[in-house]
């Protein structure tokens, strides 16, 4: 357990004070909120803002100019979610918490980390992801005795996790989209990048990428499939907290009860009964996307009725036949 020193408690009021005020303080106000001089606020702010922190500076005083960050008592609370991690790192700005969560894992640590930002974003087959604040950028690593072959149903039960999440906290119809993705309105909302280390067949860890556009803005950018964030799709800007939430009790859950995950799937799948391409890196494959089987491998019915196993690849659903 970390101990606090008194400068550190300054600077998390300090903090929570911008984020709970509409207005600028002044440093006069944050002076006397915080029993110091005048210029120890400032000297704090400039502290803040080194560190990342969007302060910004007006005539009247200070302000958060993103309300959204994540103070010391909500990543307290989300430590107390599931004990399928040990600790959570918090981290304005990193290359691809992708990095961060490999160097952990590798030390053998349970953790969840996250950013507001990336400068190195990941997506699946060394895609670049764009990563700017105001998105739910974090990987979890786990320590799963998972049978390598199943590794995969680990993407399954994220995009479940999403899903249901999305659904719950902003009421919107998110459903899965075959490998790893969640949809809104058809458009790509999340995306999730696993990476393994394993030994012979048994997983020695993973490490979950999960990406949710939610106050960032995507419309204006091209993607290999069709995007949006939640903030685009409600036109205003939410709070992450309760959604990240949602989906680590999701997640605690379903890795409890694993016979779940594809029925769950199933049930929340936009490809199931669709006609869809399936690019694999030898072969493009094009047919009805019927159902999943019990090693989660996708089943997909060919124009000459003959059914093929797809294991991984990339989708892409195919909205009239002349596609
Ligand atoms: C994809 O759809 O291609 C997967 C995208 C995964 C993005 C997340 S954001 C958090 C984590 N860090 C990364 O660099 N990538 C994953």
């Amino acid at each position: 357990m970390q101990k606090l020193t008194k400068q550190y408690l300054l600077e998390e009021t300090l903090l929570k004070i911008l984020k709970e005020r509409e207005k600028p303080v002044s440093g006069e106000k944050l002076a006397q909120l915080l029993g110091i001089s005048r210029v120890a606020v400032w000297k704090k702010i400039k502290k803040l803002k080194e560190l990342g922190y969007p302060i910004s500076i007006y005539k009247k005083g200070y302000a958060l100019s993103n309300k959204d960050i994540f103070l010391k008592e909500d990543i307290d609370e989300l430590a107390g979610i599931t004990r399928l991690f040990e600790e959570v790192i918090y981290l304005l700005e990193t290359t691809s918490t992708m990095d961060i969560a490999k160097d952990l894992a590798e030390k053998g640590k349970k953790a969840l980390v996250i950013a507001e930002k990336q400068t190195q974003g990941k997506g699946r087959l060394g895609r670049k992801w764009e990563s700017q604040e105001g998105g739910l950028w974090f990987t979890l690593i786990l320590h799963e005795p998972l049978p390598l072959r199943q590794a995969h149903f680990l993407t399954y039960l994220s995009s479940v996790a999403i899903a249901l999440s999305i659904r719950e906290t902003f009421h919107l119809p998110a459903q899965v989209k075959w490998p790893n993705d969640v949809l809104i309105f058809d458009k790509k909302v999340a995306g999730i990048l696993l990476e393994i280390k394993a030994e012979v067949d048994r997983l020695i860890y993973a490490l979950v990428g999960i990406g949710i556009n939610v106050n960032n803005q995507v419309e204006d950018k091209e993607f290999l499939y069709p995007a949006t964030s939640i903030c685009e799709i409600l036109k205003y800007q939410v709070e992450r907290l309760p959604l990240l939430k949602s989906i680590l009790k999701h997640f605690d859950s379903l890795i409890h009860r694993k016979e779940h995950i594809l029925p769950a799937w199933k049930e929340l799948s936009s490809t199931l009964g669709k006609k869809v391409r399936i690019e694999t890196s030898d072969k493009s494959i094009t047919g009805e996307a019927i159902d999943l089987d019990e090693q989660g491998a996708l089943l997909i019915k060919t124009e000459e009725g003959k059914i093929e196993r797809i294991y991984s690849g990339d989708c892409f659903h195919l909205r009239n036949l002349n596609l």
